[in-house]
């Protein structure tokens, strides 16, 4: 085990030899149990964001611990030109738990939009390449993915970007149909857009949508690497709609906190991806895999979709209820554990506030706290984190 570094220390160290692109608050974590994690200074921290969605079982699950363990005892690696079991276990999980599609593993929601992007063009007609996606939309850092996202703060610096993508409002569907053209090959959306401020998508919105694409021979993608994996109450959010898409990718608590991504494809699809055409070297490695089969396995073992449900209501009722005694808060909105909340005024005092006080949580879009806590998280937890909110909105100005 490292030898253990004060704060101080490993920010210095990070001064010195981490690329600065991330602005991050002075708190160095170092060990996390259930909804809990702990600094380098002892201090316990509520985690009601599960970093950014990630941590879906909580910190370091006991079933994502045994099955990580085993599995690096075991067989850490073997490259894509040979067969190994927990790539193929997931695939089947993932296909029997959605809509009986085929998995391509990478390693990032990043690369999963970049190959549900390049398998649209696959797909479609020679002349078709553009995608339509959508305002306030967030689908990655890499060019594919930042051409897709709709939000121009990312764009900065890095035109020209990837060519054929057109920004349509959301929830608006004669403008997709107006958008649409012979050259459109797909349509990318985010059932309910996470950075973008917990915006949900209308069924009959996404229904509009399925219909558009199967009338102009385009591939309908859901990116769900914020919604995927239990977040939202089901274990994809496009089954609260009934809507089934032709591509879906996910990321963020497939694996639990161990880095994977995974384009999921109808077979017909999925077909038009042949050798050859895309790869990753990491993508679907032993380790990784065999702890998607671990989340997958505890969500549906432990009926945490139920628990999502469950204290996901819970946690929208008693914020409901803080708004009738805050104004700052303007709506109170999401599904299952995606939670957001529209203040009135800029949310950042009031995330740094209870970040002070032990609890975190995320401020996107300016004015929208984010609560995205562990699909295991109890009611009890809910009320400490709740009454840690109240006295930061009490208190920042
Ligand atoms: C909806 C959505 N798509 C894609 C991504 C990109 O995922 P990653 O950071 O793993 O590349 C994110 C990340 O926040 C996301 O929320």
């Amino acid at each position: 085990m490292a030898e253990l570094l004060s704060t101080q220390e490993t920010i210095e160290m990070f001064d010195k030899y981490v690329v600065a692109n991330y602005g991050r608050l002075p708190v160095v974590l170092v060990r996390g149990e259930g909804s809990y994690v702990w600094d380098a200074d002892g201090k316990r921290y509520l985690d009601l964001f599960s970093g950014w969605a990630v941590t879906s079982l909580g910190h370091c699950h006991p079933k994502l611990v045994a099955a990580v363990r085993e599995q690096v005892g075991t067989l850490i690696f073997m490259a894509n030109h040979l067969y190994t079991q927990p790539q193929g276990r997931l695939a089947k999980l993932l296909s029997e738990t959605s809509f009986g599609g085929k998995c391509f593993f990478c390693n990032s929601g990043a690369e999963a939009i970049e190959a549900a992007l390049k398998l649209a063009r696959l797909h479609t007609a020679k002349e078709k390449y553009k995608v339509l996606t959508f305002e306030d939309s967030f689908h990655g850092r890499t060019f594919g993915a930042i051409s897709a996202t709709a939000q121009s703060k990312y764009h900065q610096g890095f035109q020209p970007l990837l060519a054929g993508f057109e920004y349509l409002p959301l929830n608006d569907l004669d403008a997709v149909r107006g958008a649409a053209d012979d050259e459109t090959c797909g349509i990318l959306v985010e059932p309910i857009q996470g950075e973008g401020g917990v915006n949900l998508c209308t069924r009959e919105f996404l229904q509009g949508l399925r219909d558009l694409c199967d009338e102009r021979g385009m591939v309908l993608i859901f990116d769900e690497v914020q919604t995927g994996v239990g977040r939202t109450g089901k274990m994809f959010a496009y089954q609260h709609t009934g809507v089934v898409p032709d591509m879906m990718t996910l990321a963020k608590h497939l694996g639990g906190g161990v880095a994977i991504g995974a384009l999921v494809a109808k077979p017909e699809v999925a077909a038009s991806m042949k050798p050859g055409t895309h790869a990753s070297t990491f993508g679907g490695n032993c380790v990784a895999a065999a702890a998607g089969c671990a989340v997958i396995q505890t969500i549906l073992e432990d009926h945490l979709l139920d628990n999502a449900n469950e204290v996901g209501g819970y946690a929208v009722a008693k914020l409901r209820e803080l708004q009738q005694r805050q104004p700052k808060i303007r709506q109170v909105r999401g599904l299952g554990l995606m939670i957001g909340i529209e203040l009135a005024e800029s949310g950042a005092g009031v995330f740094k506030a209870c970040l002070g006080k032990g609890l975190l949580i995320n401020c996107t879009h300016d004015t929208v706290l984010r609560f995205m806590p562990p699909l295991t998280v109890s009611r009890e937890e809910i009320d400490e984190g709740l009454a840690i909110l109240a006295a930061a909105l009490e208190e920042v100005d």
